[in-house]
């Protein structure tokens, strides 16, 4: 067999799926094997075989052996939603939200979101950029290897597209990879205050198409939420988004029950995202189309909020993506693995199913798991070597970072022993 790459001394290798094709259902999670002793082999970055390291098949010479050191390997972290590109951070209102002052109080006098707007406008593209750079290390750091980006700090055409570019070139650079989504209808910007449809107008009727043409996203999203974008004007923007051929997202039942998850299972959208408030109708409605349920825990324990009803979504069969939402309003955190955590702690998912939400299911929220987020031939090299013993203790000892070295397309990218020597 041709490789130039096989892993040895695996302890346990987490993650092995029979066959890509996108979840059905919470049964995927139990489709996820964990091999004791398993091994891969890859060529040019892609996986060509997968089982027990006993059974490796002849290997053609010039072939590198990586050493895993007994610990475990799992595939690499696809944080499917985050807001990772912006300028500055909040740390003033985080301050007078503990003060007492809600999310919403502090949106509606003006600051939040629009906070993040002013900062983002008066950054210029190599401040954008080194900052979310920093960001996307944190992110490495932490065994990310795939990241979604939206945009929706910038609010008018020429910031978004520039949040689009700025994008685009730290996708180029690497070693990540990024996803990025079109979040023009995060919420109304200040220019628009008196003229919401006026912003609407603009989003459709401008924005999008140049959006689309600039082929720059791969998704558009929208805030669906009170003080937001309200059902009517989502259903408009998200319907002219895919008459112009992008793929479509939602942020859905975070703050407040409008019934973004049955918009979002109507207009067959990939994901539905947050879903803190999401009732027994929107389950319903997920349980009835393809739309994966992307969860967001650190959200709601930053805003001291209720988490999502994940066991009663789970058991409706909806596939469940976990992710960070890392954006400096409601999750200021790039920890992926943290996330895990909460799932298990707070929201009674299974070890199992966590890592499956932010692997597989997390590549299947970005249309990308016939590609990411399992070992199986074919699929990219993406994994990481954890020091643990078994998986578990990865949410088990919560906050700790066990990542020791990440590979991305069969190559070394980060190496935690050399980072804590640099
Ligand atoms: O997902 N919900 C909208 N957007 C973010 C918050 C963004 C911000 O506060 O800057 C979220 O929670
Ligand atoms: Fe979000």
């Amino acid at each position: 067999m041709q490789a130039d790459l096989v892993l040895s001394n695996v302890g346990q290798l987490v993650g092995v799926t029979a066959s890509g094709l996108p979840s059905e259902g919470s049964g995927l999670a139990n489709r996820f094997q964990v091999i004791p002793g398993g091994s891969i082999a890859a060529l040019d970055g892609r996986i060509t075989w997968v089982g027990p390291a006993s059974e490796l098949p002849e290997i053609s010479r010039n072939c590198a052996r990586h050493d895993c050191g007994g610990h475990v390997v799992i595939p690499g972290l696809v944080d499917s939603h985050t807001h990772l590109i912006y300028a500055g951070d909040r740390v003033e209102e985080f301050e007078w939200r503990l003060a007492g002052a809600s999310y919403q109080e502090i949106a509606e006098r003006g600051g939040g979101i629009n906070t993040t707007v002013r900062a983002l406008r008066k950054a210029t593209n190599a401040d954008l950029a080194s900052q979310t750079r920093q960001r996307l290390r944190r992110c490495l750091a932490g065994g990310v290897t795939t990241v979604e980006v939206k945009t929706g700090y910038g609010l008018n055409s020429a910031d978004e597209l520039r949040c689009l570019d700025v994008i685009a070139q730290l996708d180029r650079e690497g070693p990540w990879e990024l996803v990025p989504t079109f979040l023009g209808a995060h919420v109304v910007p200040p220019e628009f205050a008196g003229d919401r449809q006026g912003y609407v107008r603009l989003l459709c009727e401008e924005m999008l198409p140049h959006v689309a043409t600039s082929g720059l996203a791969r998704f558009c999203d929208v805030f669906c939420d009170r003080g937001a974008f309200d059902l009517r004007e989502t259903r408009s923007i998200l319907e002219t988004a895919r008459q112009l051929g992008m793929k479509l997202k939602l942020h859905a039942d975070e703050l407040t029950c409008l019934g973004g998850a049955q918009l979002a299972a109507e207009l067959d959208a990939i994901s539905a995202d947050h879903l803190l408030c999401i009732d027994q109708a929107g389950i319903e409605a997920l349980a009835r189309s393809r739309t994966i349920a992307t969860l967001l825990p650190g959200t709601a324990l930053f805003l001291g909020l209720s988490f999502a009803p994940a066991r009663q979504i789970l058991e409706r069969g909806i596939p469940v993506a976990l992710a960070t939402d890392s954006n400096p309003g409601t999750c200021p955190s790039e920890n992926l693995l943290l996330m895990g955590s909460l799932a298990c702690t707070q929201m009674h998912m299974s070890p199992l199913e966590a890592l499956v939400g932010m692997t597989l299911h997390g590549a299947a929220a970005l249309g990308l798991s016939d590609r990411l987020g399992s070992f199986e031939p074919g699929k990219q090299a993406d994994f990481v070597i954890c020091d643990v013993r078994r998986f578990e203790q990865l949410f088990y000892e919560f906050g700790a970072n066990h990542v020791r070295q990440v590979f991305k397309r069969g190559k070394l990218v980060f190496d935690a022993n050399a980072a804590a020597a640099s």
